[in-house]
């Protein structure tokens, strides 16, 4: 049997739909265009450290660096022109002022609060989050306090301190609080914390589904959260394990759950973290609650692509893009990115 090609240009299939009318030209293209990613739907997390002037660069994040109160003061100002209006700070704590028990965490100058209430003070229009956890305070790197066996988070004695630590958040000035633990109870707690001190109009941004995940390496690098530089016996430490708090890769429904008891206890709005491997999670999330979702494309994410962006193995820009759309389209209404 012999099969004919119709070799004519001018060959017609018999068809009356064709999708591709609407990918004839750019300015098509754009009408047709189900999602855009939008300055303003960006929140730039930024790390920031103690001392006077002089950013730094943190090796496993290209591009990436931290930030001395004066210099992130450029980056507010760079940000803004360029629309994006809100931050989220993580300090590097100083060694020095880790303890077991976290006590840093509720030092109302600690160097988070400081450098709120100086962001606050230079550029009110700027929305302002604060990371609520205790990760950058204890000398083992756990985001809550740890039993006397050293083996189990203590929950509720990590709540107290958590709420302690909001209100001086709050108190900086701080727009959001967002707590990044993953505790029990700490959103209603909170919300109580702060409506006793009068700070009715804090806002709570939730970290309602954090897994525990494999892409925060980089950030723990970042905010030195990994004891003894990352390196025990050989051992990186950065691998933290966390499944103790955080959720299982596995589940979703577990998400959903979390998601719940967080809208519950009064959260304004929910996350779902890290976000390129979880678009699943964040679509169904959406799904479940009219709050506003925020999803989280962690470290990892930002320099996997920029590792192969480096090597010259994928297109930065493009890259960089697709992976924003994908998180919108999947039903976020803000987006945590290092590529704010
Ligand atoms: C911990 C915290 C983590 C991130 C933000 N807050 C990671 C962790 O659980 O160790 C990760 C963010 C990122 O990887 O970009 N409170």
């Amino acid at each position: 049997m012999e099969y004919k090609i119709a070799m004519d240009e001018n060959f017609k299939l018999d068809i009356r739909k064709r999708p591709r009318r609407l990918r004839k030209s750019d300015a098509i293209l754009s009408l047709c265009e189900e999602t855009r990613v939008n300055p303003s739907d960006l929140i730039l997390p930024v790390f920031i450290k103690e001392g006077k002037s002089g950013a730094s660069e943190i090796e496993s994040m290209p591009g990436v660096m931290r930030h001395t109160i004066d210099s992130l003061f450029r980056v507010c100002e760079k940000a803004l022109k360029r629309g994006v209006k809100a931050i989220a700070p993580f300090p590097q704590v100083d060694p020095k002022s880790k303890s077991d028990r976290a006590d840093e965490a509720l030092n109302a100058k600690s160097l988070a609060n400081r450098a709120i209430s100086a962001v606050k003070k230079r550029f009110p229009e700027m929305a302002l989050i604060a990371d609520i956890a205790l990760d950058p305070y204890t000398t083992h790197g756990h985001d809550g306090i740890l039993d006397s066996s050293g083996q189990r988070i203590l929950n509720d004695e990590t709540v107290e301190i958590l709420s302690g630590m909001a209100l001086m958040a709050a108190q900086a000035g701080a727009d959001f609080v967002a707590p990044s633990d993953m505790m029990d109870g700490r959103i209603g707690a909170i919300r109580s914390a702060l409506d006793e001190c009068g700070f009715v109009d804090t806002a709570i941004m939730a970290y309602s589904a954090k897994y525990a995940s494999a892409f925060y390496g980089p950030f723990r690098d970042a905010i030195g959260s990994s004891p003894n530089g990352g390196q025990k016996q050989g051992k990186p430490k950065k691998y933290l394990d966390k499944r103790g708090y955080q959720l299982n890769p596995a589940n979703v429904r577990e998400a959903l759950k979390e998601a719940a008891l967080d809208e519950e206890e009064g959260a304004d709005v929910l996350m779902v973290k890290p976000a390129g491997a979880y678009l699943d999670v964040i679509s169904k999330v959406r799904a479940s609650t009219s709050l506003p979702i925020a999803a989280y494309q962690v470290s990892g994410e930002y320099s996997m692509i920029m590792a192969a962006a480096q090597r010259g193995w994928i297109d930065l820009e493009r890259a960089k893009r697709e992976s924003l759309i994908a998180i919108k389209r999947a039903g976020a209404d803000m987006i945590l990115t290092y590529f704010a």
